[in-house]
């Protein structure tokens, strides 16, 4: 075929010189915090970053599905289950800015309860028994016997904070770390308001919880069906979810209503542990089935953007006021009809669910250790 000059000018060139760049965009490194809930089997969203290329610069441990002193030592206990204790754990904030779980309850009693209370669910002494994370009571208490994982041998880093850690390496990194979060968004918001550059030195902020419209299915479906709606994340600190996604991070994205595409059956685990190894045995014996691949499609989205297959960008804000039904749910707009001081974020509809499977199993399948990190 022949082509003519101008149209390898107009068409070919530009493509060409993009290619050219490649090379330099590809060397950037990328960093990521991963502040989490952590427990259990929810070791996949760093290992997914971790085989993702991403340099994981620490962990940070949020009050979100128990509290957060539990959190961090699940954190430090999961990292220690594949040698990846190099990998540092920053305890993050135990308590959200201002909810408590009286307050939440008291809330519960006037619009509703919902299904997951997370950390705010009422202190049950038979459940701490039998081997649950601990939720109300005194915030501190270790309950050793939900450490299914084994209970850690190493201890969180207490010598700062997770959200002074964040502040610190948006400035040692700049436009290079992503800041993860698919608990409660309190160290996120602490960071956000010590220090006005934090935000828009971040690369970005991705997150799991922030779900639309979904209100009717709650009423109308299964209390479970009801329970994959609630925002727990965002609901257990409304204020911080507030500062948070309204941030001038450079990027936002959100995996909400997304977060419930894709469901992991007992074909996939199975598949997953044909290969033997601490990770996929966890996995196999602890990971819920009836739960979504929620923390871990916001990991495969922030390691790779590309598996998004349906998403929109709207301007976002999180309702704060205690008389709502809606307290710590967001609320979106488009540009024209905006009210001032929130921004546009990248919200998710749609991700390609055999990549995030892919990712989801090659992570736990040769998952990196600190040798590798090394090299
Ligand atoms: C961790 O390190 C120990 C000691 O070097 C080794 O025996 C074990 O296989 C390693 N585990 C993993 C998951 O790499
Ligand atoms: C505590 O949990 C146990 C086990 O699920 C349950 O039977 C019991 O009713 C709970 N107690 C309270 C006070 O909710
Ligand atoms: C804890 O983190 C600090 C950096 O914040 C580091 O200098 C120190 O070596 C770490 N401590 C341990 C025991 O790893
Ligand atoms: C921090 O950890 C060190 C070493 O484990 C311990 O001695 C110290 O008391 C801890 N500090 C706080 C505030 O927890
Ligand atoms: C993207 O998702 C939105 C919301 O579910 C839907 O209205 C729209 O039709 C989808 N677009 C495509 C191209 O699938």
């Amino acid at each position: 075929m022949h082509v003519s000059l101008p149209l390898l000018c107009g068409s070919l060139l530009p493509f060409l010189t993009g290619s050219l760049a490649l090379p330099k965009a590809r060397a950037e490194k990328h960093y990521a915090i991963m502040d989490n809930d952590w427990y259990t089997a929810g070791f996949v969203p760093f290992l997914i970053a971790l085989d993702g290329n991403v340099d994981v610069l620490g962990l940070a441990s949020d009050t979100a599905n128990t509290w957060q002193p539990q959190v961090a030592l699940h954190a430090v206990a999961t990292l220690e289950a594949g040698n990846l204790s190099c990998i540092p754990v920053y305890p993050g904030a135990t308590w959200p800015l201002i909810n408590t779980p009286h307050r939440f309850q008291a809330w519960e009693s006037i619009h509703g309860k919902l299904p997951w209370e997370g950390a705010f669910a009422p202190e049950n002494k038979t459940l701490d028994a039998q081997g649950n994370d601990p939720t109300s009571g005194n915030p501190n208490r270790i309950v050793k016997s939900a450490f299914k994982e084994g209970f850690p041998k190493g201890k969180p880093n207490n010598s700062t904070s997770a959200a002074n850690f964040m502040v610190q390496m948006v400035h040692k990194h700049p436009g290079q770390v992503s800041i993860y979060s698919a608990g409660a968004l309190t160290n996120v918001a602490l960071a956000v308001r010590m220090d006005p550059q934090f935000a828009s030195l971040a690369k970005n902020l991705v997150i799991m919880g922030g779900y639309v419209d979904l209100n009717m299915l709650e009423a109308t479906g299964s209390i479970m069906l009801a329970d994959l709606q609630s925002d727990i994340n965002l609901m257990i600190d409304p204020e911080a979810s507030k500062i948070a996604l309204t941030a001038d991070f450079p990027e936002i994205i959100v995996a909400g209503n997304v977060a419930n595409q894709v469901m992991p059956d007992q074909k996939f685990l199975d598949e997953v542990h044909e290969v033997r190894n601490p990770y996929t045995d966890l996995f196999h014996r602890y990971y819920d089935l009836l739960f979504p691949f929620w923390d871990e499609t916001a990991a495969a989205l922030m390691v790779d953007p590309s598996i998004v297959v349906n998403q929109t960008s709207v301007y976002l804000d999180v309702d704060t006021s205690y008389g709502s039904p809606n307290y710590g749910n967001i609320h979106v707009y488009q540009k024209a009809l905006a009210p001032p001081g929130i921004g546009k974020v990248k919200y998710v509809f749609e991700v390609d669910a055999d990549k995030l499977k892919q990712r989801v199993k090659h992570s736990l399948q040769h998952p990196k250790s600190c040798a590798d990190l090394k090299k």
